[in-house]
């Protein structure tokens, strides 16, 4: 079946990308508002684009009305975020800020988590997160009318003792973070522990492997 995505109103071309895109990695993510009031909502239009400077990438849409969601109006007024990594045992309380308080309401006392204090940005990170990344903003990019890209550049991150398997080498044992990702639909995710392995190979042993 082909879709012309040119052809589509938005809301057709959004079930597409995001029923498809999957499983997509969620970002916790908490701000506060220029009165220190906390924010935490997440978003699975996340990935990471660079390591030097380290990168991490939102797609924050817009609320209904066209203004602009409380995440994205903090960041732009602080310059300042962390983003919390996903777990199954998080969703719950996740999925209590995801709903649309207005602004100014603390959703991390309205979800009862626990929070921890950062190093380097003035938001907290949250506790049950095995991953919690301290972000300032790097640079924003309007994408059209419904969606903000914002990037942030990870200044410091904190990865659950357990799963540290060298902390010299940086090496994290990734099944023990228990994260998961978002699937399609408003409510479904997946538990990422069906893992294949595939080796990487060179040019050269290809090359090789052909000539026998
Ligand atoms: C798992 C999940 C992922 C979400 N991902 C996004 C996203 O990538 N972009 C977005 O604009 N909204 C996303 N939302 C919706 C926001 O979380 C929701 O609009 C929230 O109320 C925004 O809160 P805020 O105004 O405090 O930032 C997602 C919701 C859920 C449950």
């Amino acid at each position: 079946m082909l879709f012309d995505l040119d052809a589509l109103p938005t809301a057709s071309r959004y079930k597409l990308l995001t029923a498809t895109v999957v499983p997509r990695p969620i970002a916790w993510v908490v701000t506060q508002d220029a009165a220190g009031v906390r924010n935490a909502a997440p978003y699975s239009f996340f990935n990471v684009f660079g390591s030097d400077p380290p990168i991490i990438g939102l797609g924050v849409g817009n609320r209904p009305s066209g203004l602009p969601k409380d995440t994205m109006a903090n960041i732009l007024a602080t310059g300042e975020f962390t983003i919390c990594l996903v777990t199954e045992a998080t969703l719950p309380g996740m999925n209590i800020t995801a709903a649309d308080f207005p602004a100014g309401v603390d959703e991390i006392a309205q979800a009862s988590l626990a929070t921890l204090p950062s190093t380097k940005v003035a938001p907290p990170r949250l506790a049950d997160s095995p991953v919690a990344m301290e972000c300032t903003l790097f640079q924003t990019v309007t994408l059209g009318a419904s969606h903000s890209l914002v990037l942030g550049q990870v200044r410091a991150m904190h990865v659950r003792d357990e799963a540290v398997m060298d902390v010299e080498r940086c090496y994290i044992d990734s099944p023990a973070l228990g994260l998961v990702g978002r699937m399609h639909g408003a409510g479904w995710y997946a538990r990422l522990d069906d893992r294949l392995e595939v080796k990487r190979v060179s040019a050269a042993q290809l090359a090789a492997k052909a000539e026998g």
